[in-house]
């Protein structure tokens, strides 16, 4: 079989966990890198050793050697750049969001039917091993029917500035940002139902706190603490046409004791928590029962859940197959993130 070739987009943070990713698997050679910082582009070419680093998108696209791209810049760029290598005949992985609007996701779409080329989405908790545990576990009828999920991402210091802080360029804060992660996770488990309804809240209450000293955040490389244009904590109702719900909660800054993660899923045999550790709960002989799956990734591991995501798409550009994280799943998890914004904005209960 031969090589996948593959260009990465935007040479950033994330990129780094798709270099490594590409550079372990023997079906994918990394043929070359494009950043709109040329010195950042030479960096990672120079650090994994890539041979090409290109001038411009139009030239990644034009040219026949790169068969893939992997996106990873800011969030306003992702449907386009997915356009153009599509229409230039490459597959692509594109970073989360799949856009920043449900219009751009549809153009999207269009465009992966129009050249029939492979668009994996990256909902990289999709990849992770205590997903894909819990997954096996829900195929099999462990659950039940899932009729309630809860998910909490919640950082109490943590808005990481720069584009990520500025709308016009991320399209909004925690909830474009983390919470596409914590509903997309949930809604594959629950069996990707149909929304129904959304009542949603957005806050602003507290800025990005750049005043607070003596904890260590994350932070962009263009942190600027007098730059911020999106929310700092959202939260949201959403109900699905099966009557199943899903309670969701995601900050960048809140007054809260400390970080944490949960997902959870109830279903009518059985409940489970995906984070902060999987675990399935169950009753049997009149007894409630906590079952602990002995596996190595209890909890998210990045590095092996963009491992995984990554070599499950190289398989599919490779041989065809339907990605786990297609894009109707991405239009779909647009159109979840965009009713929030509305039935805050809105301030009152979105239908579809
Ligand atoms: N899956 C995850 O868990 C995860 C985690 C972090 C970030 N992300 C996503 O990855 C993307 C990048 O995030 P990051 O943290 O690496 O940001 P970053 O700011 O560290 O890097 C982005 C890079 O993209 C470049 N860039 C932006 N637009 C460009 C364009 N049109 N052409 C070429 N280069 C361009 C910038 O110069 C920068 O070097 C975002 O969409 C973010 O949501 C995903």
């Amino acid at each position: 079989m031969k090589q996948l070739r593959v260009c990465v987009i935007g040479a950033g943070s994330i990129s780094d966990l798709h270099f490594q990713a590409y550079r372990n698997n023997p079906d994918a050679v990394l043929s070359g890198v494009f950043d709109y910082s040329r010195e950042r582009a030479e960096e990672k070419a120079q650090k994994y050793g890539i041979d090409h680093v290109y001038n411009s998108l139009e030239e990644v696209f034009n040219d026949s050697d790169v068969d893939a791209v992997s996106i990873c810049t800011w969030n306003d760029t992702h449907a386009e750049i997915s356009i153009g290598a599509l229409k230039g005949g490459k597959h692509v992985l594109v970073e989360k969001p799949l856009s920043m609007t449900v219009a751009e996701a549809v153009k999207v779409e269009e465009a992966v039917r129009k050249y029939n080329k492979t668009l994996q989405v990256g909902f990289v908790r999709r990849f992770a091993t205590n997903t894909k545990v819990l997954k096996s576990f829900i195929d099999s009828g462990k659950l039940g029917e899932v009729y309630y999920a809860k998910a909490s991402c919640l950082r109490r210091l943590g808005n990481p500035g720069g584009w990520f802080a500025d709308k016009e360029r991320s399209g909004g804060g925690p909830l474009i940002d983390l919470g596409v992660h914590i509903i997309d996770i949930c809604w594959y488990l629950m069996g990707r139902p149909k929304v129904k309804t959304i009542s949603g809240n957005t806050y602003r209450q507290l800025g990005n706190r750049g005043n607070v000293e003596n904890l260590r955040f994350y932070k962009a490389a263009d942190y600027d603490k007098g730059k911020n244009t999106v929310e700092d904590a959202a939260n949201a109702l959403i109900t699905f046409e099966n009557g199943a719900s899903l309670l969701v909660d995601v900050s960048f800054t809140l007054h809260a004791k400390r970080d944490e993660i949960q997902v959870k899923l109830f279903g009518t045999k059985g409940g489970a928590e995906l984070e902060p550790e999987l675990v399935l709960i169950s009753e049997e002989n009149d007894t409630i029962i906590n079952i602990h799956p002995q596996i190595d990734h209890l909890s998210f591991d990045f590095t092996n859940a963009f491992q995984n995501e990554i070599d499950s798409f190289v398989t599919c550009c490779l041989t065809g197959t339907k990605p786990l994280a297609p894009v109707e799943d991405g239009v779909e998890i647009m159109k979840i993130l965009a009713g929030i914004y509305e039935a805050s904005e809105k301030k009152c209960e979105v239908t579809f």
